[in-house]
């Protein structure tokens, strides 16, 4: 198995999803290689949840990583589920075109591009005069 989806299943283990029962793990690969993993972590208020996806993206982020080249997420339902919306901008903004595998830890795996996923993004260039 490819050892970033060994990873994402790792991160998974962690997930804090009393409220949904829905468990993510994440594992974003950066340019030198290296492995920073999330896991969706809930809140009695719902809506301050995040997302494993963001806990990966924003670990590498506040360890000064910029580049990067792939993204697993590992879920358990009736197909891989891809990132949500508010991911996928997040995602955009800091790591571009990213290479996307999705794998319902078990056997059915998926691999997109970011772009087939969030075509015309906004972005920074929009807010140019
Ligand atoms: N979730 C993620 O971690 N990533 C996604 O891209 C989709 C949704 C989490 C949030 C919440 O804890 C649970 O899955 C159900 O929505």
């Amino acid at each position: 198995m490819d050892s970033l989806i060994a990873a994402a299943m790792r991160a998974r283990e962690h997930a804090c999803a009393p409220y949904s029962g829905f468990r993510v793990g994440a594992a974003l690969e950066d340019a030198d290689g290296r492995v920073w993993t999330g896991c969706n972590v809930e809140n009695a208020t719902y809506g301050l949840t995040v997302c494993a996806e963001r806990v990966a993206l924003l670990k590498a982020l506040s360890e000064g990583v910029r580049e990067f080249r792939r993204l697993a997420i590992v879920t358990k339902g009736a197909a891989p589920a891809p990132p949500c919306g508010a991911c996928r901008q997040l995602l955009w903004e800091y790591a571009g075109d990213l290479e996307i595998v999705l794998s319902d830890g078990v056997g059915a795996i998926q691999i997109l591009r970011l772009s087939d996923l969030l075509p015309r993004p906004f972005d920074a260039s929009y807010l140019r005069r």
